[in-house]
């Protein structure tokens, strides 16, 4: 009976650390799109354009990537920017809008290339 027992808890626990690996593995890719369901409209992010097309440098949107090695793990930014702002961290709405509005400004000024600026051009409602 109790080795039985012993024999379940050393398969689960086989099972756990397949299912840990490869959740570490699957965190290492991106999205080729996202879309960030708000209540204020829904915001619609083609990361494989801004990455790969637009040739942006991960660390100007991954800033805790910095002097890490290509590879090492890349968390996302709500594992810091929460809904509230926590200790350094500023909330996600504050992170996203510096980061992705930000750019989006700064291009414009510059008469760039740019992504959109008004607030409804990245936030679509939902149709009723
Ligand atoms: C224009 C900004 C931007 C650029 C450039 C960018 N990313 Fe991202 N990336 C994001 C955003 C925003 C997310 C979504 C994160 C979230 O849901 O919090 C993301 C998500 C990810 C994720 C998934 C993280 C997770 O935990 O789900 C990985 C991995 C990633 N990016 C890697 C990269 C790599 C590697 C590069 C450079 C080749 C790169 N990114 C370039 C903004 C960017
Ligand atoms: C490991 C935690 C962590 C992750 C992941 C993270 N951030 Fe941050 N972020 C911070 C902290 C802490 C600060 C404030 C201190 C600093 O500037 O480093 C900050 C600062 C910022 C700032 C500057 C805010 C200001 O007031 O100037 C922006 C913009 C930003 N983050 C956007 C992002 C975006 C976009 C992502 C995801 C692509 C992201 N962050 C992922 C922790 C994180
Ligand atoms: C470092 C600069 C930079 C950052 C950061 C950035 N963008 Fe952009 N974005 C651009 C440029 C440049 C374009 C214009 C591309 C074009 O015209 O082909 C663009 C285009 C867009 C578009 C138009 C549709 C498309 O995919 O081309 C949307 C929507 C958009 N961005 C949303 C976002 C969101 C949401 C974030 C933050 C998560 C973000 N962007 C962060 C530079 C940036
Ligand atoms: C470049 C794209 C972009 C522009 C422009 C933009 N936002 Fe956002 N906004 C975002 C992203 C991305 C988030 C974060 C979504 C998340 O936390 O998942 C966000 C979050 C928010 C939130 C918090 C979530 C919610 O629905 O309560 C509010 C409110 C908001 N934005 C209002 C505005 C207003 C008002 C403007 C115009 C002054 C504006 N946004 C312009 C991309 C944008």
């Amino acid at each position: 009976m109790k080795k039985g027992l012993v024999c379940i808890v050393v398969v689960v626990g086989f099972l756990l650390s397949i299912l840990v690996v490869s959740g570490a593995f699957a965190q290492q890719k991106a999205k080729d799109e996202y879309a960030f369901k708000v209540p204020y409209g829904e915001v619609k992010f083609t990361h494989k354009k801004h990455a790969e097309t637009l040739k942006t440098d991960c660390v100007v949107c991954h800033h805790e990537m910095k002097g890490k090695k290509p590879g090492e793990a890349v968390q996302g930014c709500k594992s810091c920017h929460k809904a509230k702002a926590e200790g350094k961290a500023g909330s996600s709405k504050d992170a996203y809008h510096k980061s992705c509005k930000g750019c989006h400004d700064e291009a414009k000024k510059a008469n760039k290339p740019a992504g959109p600026t008004g607030c409804t051009q990245c936030h679509v409602k939902a149709k009723k």
